[in-house]
């Protein structure tokens, strides 16, 4: 049973909550002061403060500000008459729960309760980390233990004392840039210069200019001679950040600096000699843009000559936890404060979505999620949408639970729902229901059923290229229904198959 602590000082209320949850199975407790509430927590141990911000004595607030020192995962609900938006903020900085007006609206009480002892519960179980990093990965922060990231790091390795060309590949938030930096810092030159320039984001008239500078007079606008990045990094490295994007003439260029060190300035005559290291990365497949003849085939060969290629995150899932977990710190260590934890629920989901935008978009949603988390833990519920809602294809049964790789859960995971029994719809569903309702309501011959239906199978064996067998497990009925399915709806002739 669920134990909610009401801390204020009208008696009535006291009365009513005791009365409203009763039904709920939660066994409530009293105190008529904030001093009353704070002697009476580590001996309750209640799952749920509710706190009356105005009373007599202590004041609400810093009845929160005391309750977060003895328990930063105690859930509390600050509640107020006096619906400032200054209290509310400061209630919610403080580390509240949420915050309801008085007189409250009773639902919506119930549903902000019922919500915090179901964080309350989640907080309780937290994923244990493996120990992170050693000193040195945390400086380098490249994180990495799956077996592609292994092999990065050998490469890196290997490069370390060669001035050997290299091109970087990856989608992007990979961490090409990254990994460009410490190829620099491992290296000979790491005293030397080290400069990036990212070729995508430069317009391409003046991407030259750039990299190898111009004369006075060069181009119109060309006030005063300029001397190139080259130049600038003679003796060091250069970072070629998007080199897919660079003009034909400007990789021409770039070939020969290359093969020869040598190169004009825009406009000039002089011939300068450099002694740079280039290392470049690009986030589209250069081959494809070679045969396409947008870029140079003989500099992608000069290029190509050691390759390390970042995988997408959604091929080392089994990065994530550690990824997580550094995040996780680096996040904590400005603020001087302890890293927050991560519920197995919040991992699992983690771990289930796809990652387009990779380890810069984990970052991303990381960030978000320790600002929006209230308490220390962070919850499924302060991912970003679309990551919160995602979900493992399930597996055949009979099948083992998912098991959070490289972390262990330090309880027993929740009861698994029998399987074959649907378990209630994931938000992502719950939204198409709610618009499809809407679509319903609109025109009496709107049907949603059979039009539903209809739309899966075709969709389904689409997706299948007309695989019967594929397309009844993905919309997780029998071959024989979906035939069925094909008959009442006739669509048979319809599907391409192949
Ligand atoms: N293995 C990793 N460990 C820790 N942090 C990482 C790792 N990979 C990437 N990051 C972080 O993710 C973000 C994106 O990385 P980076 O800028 O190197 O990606 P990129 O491949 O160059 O992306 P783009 O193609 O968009 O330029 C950075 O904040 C970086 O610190
Ligand atoms: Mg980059």
């Amino acid at each position: 049973m669920d134990k909610l602590l009401l801390i204020d000082d009208e008696v009535d209320m006291h009365y009513s909550f005791r009365r409203l949850f009763a039904a709920n199975e939660i066994e409530v407790s009293t105190a008529s002061s904030a001093e009353e509430g704070l002697r009476l927590i580590p001996k309750l141990k209640p799952d749920l403060v509710v706190m009356d911000i105005r009373m007599g004595g202590m004041s609400g607030l810093e009845g929160l500000r005391r309750i977060r020192v003895m328990d930063a995962r105690l859930p509390v609900i600050m509640m107020t008459a006096y619906g400032t938006t200054q209290v509310a903020i400061e209630a919610m900085k403080l580390g509240a729960y949420d915050y309801v007006l008085k007189p409250f609206d009773v639902p919506r009480l119930k549903q902000v309760v019922l919500a915090a002892l179901k964080a309350a519960r989640d907080m309780r179980r937290v994923v244990a980390f493996e120990p992170l990093l050693d000193q040195q990965d945390y400086e380098q922060g490249i994180i990495g233990r799956s077996e592609p990231m292994q092999a990065v790091f050998k490469t890196i390795g290997q490069l370390a004392d060669s001035d050997a060309t290299v091109l970087i590949t990856g989608e992007s938030g990979t961490g090409k840039e990254l990994v460009a930096h410490a190829i620099y810092q491992h290296g000979r030159r790491s005293q030397m210069n080290f400069l990036a320039v990212n070729c995508a984001a430069i317009p391409e008239n003046l991407l030259e200019s750039e990299l190898f500078g111009h004369e006075k007079g060069a181009f119109t606008g060309a006030t005063a001679q300029r001397i190139g990045r080259f130049e600038q990094c003679n003796g060091g490295t250069i970072f070629l950040d998007e080199i897919g994007d660079m003009s034909l003439p400007t990789q021409t260029k770039i070939l020969r600096v290359l093969q020869s060190g040598t190169f004009e300035r825009v406009g000039g005559n002089e011939t300068i000699r450099v002694n740079v290291r280039v290392i470049a990365a690009t986030n589209q497949p250069l081959e494809r843009a070679v045969a396409e003849r947008r870029f140079r085939e003989d500099l992608f060969y000069r290029l190509n000559v050691v390759r390390v290629h970042l995988p997408p995150l959604r091929e080392r899932a089994g990065d994530i936890p550690l990824l997580v977990n550094y995040f996780l710190q680096k996040l904590a260590k400005p603020q001087r404060q302890p890293p927050k934890s991560l519920s197995p629920d919040a991992l699992a989901a983690l771990e289930a979505y796809s990652w387009p935008g990779n380890v810069r978009e984990l970052e991303n949603a990381i960030q978000r999620a320790v600002v929006m988390a209230k308490g220390n833990v962070v919850l499924r519920e302060n991912l970003p949408p679309a990551i919160a809602t995602a979900t493992s294809v399930p597996p055949a049964p009979p099948a083992a639970p998912p098991t959070p790789t490289a972390a262990a859960v330090s309880e027993p995971p929740p009861h698994q729902a029998p399987a074959g029994r649907p378990q209630a719809a994931p938000a992502e569903v719950a939204a198409l229901v709610d618009q499809l309702f809407a679509w319903a309501r609109r025109d009496p011959k709107n049907r949603i059923l059979p039009t539903v239906e209809r739309e899966l199978v075709v969709r389904a064996l689409r997706e299948t290229k007309g695989n019967q067998l594929q397309a009844a497990k993905l919309l997780g009925m029998t071959r024989a229904t979906l035939r069925k399915r094909l008959e009442r709806f006739d669509i048979k002739a319809q599907i391409q198959v192949g």
